[in-house]
């Protein structure tokens, strides 16, 4: 799948006027969390999940201590990672964001960040459900 295209019409939205900053409720079994630190700036990322019963992602928030490059990647991974499933959003590089924002070199590890925070918070929520089936 590509994950390049997007409704999105400006990049410099992202940095401006980042979409899908905020919370969803992290104790509901649908929603998956994902806390991720980078070690090269001690920047913070939490980005969740709230997916359907068929495994889909049905909505996306994050909220992010760090630089402009994290903000945006959040925010491009958010609206990445709506109406796809859990599996499939696995599969999206840092590489694949940070070319979407065109991010210089010493800013891959910010892009990094999301990537690692969507595989968080796909964990979570596979272990959320492991945890219902098993109870
Ligand atoms: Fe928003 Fe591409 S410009 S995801
Ligand atoms: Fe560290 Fe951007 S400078 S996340």
């Amino acid at each position: 799948p590509s994950f390049t295209s997007s409704y999105h019409t400006s990049i410099v939205e992202h940095y401006e006027n980042p979409r899908n900053v905020g919370s969803l409720d992290k104790t509901s079994s649908d929603v998956g969390t994902g806390l991720v630190g980078a070690p090269a700036c001690g920047d913070v990322m939490k980005l969740q999940i709230e997916v359907g019963e068929d495994g889909v992602i049905k909505d996306s928030k994050f909220k992010t201590f760090g630089c402009g490059s994290a903000i945006a990647s959040s925010s491009v991974a958010t609206s990445w990672i709506v109406g796809k499933s859990v599996d499939e959003v696995l599969t999206i590089k840092n590489v694949d964001i940070a070319k979407h924002l065109k991010l210089p070199p010493v800013k891959l590890h910010c892009s990094m960040l999301a990537e690692d925070a969507i595989k968080a918070a796909v964990r979570d929520w596979k272990g959320k459900q492991e945890q219902n089936a098993s109870a």
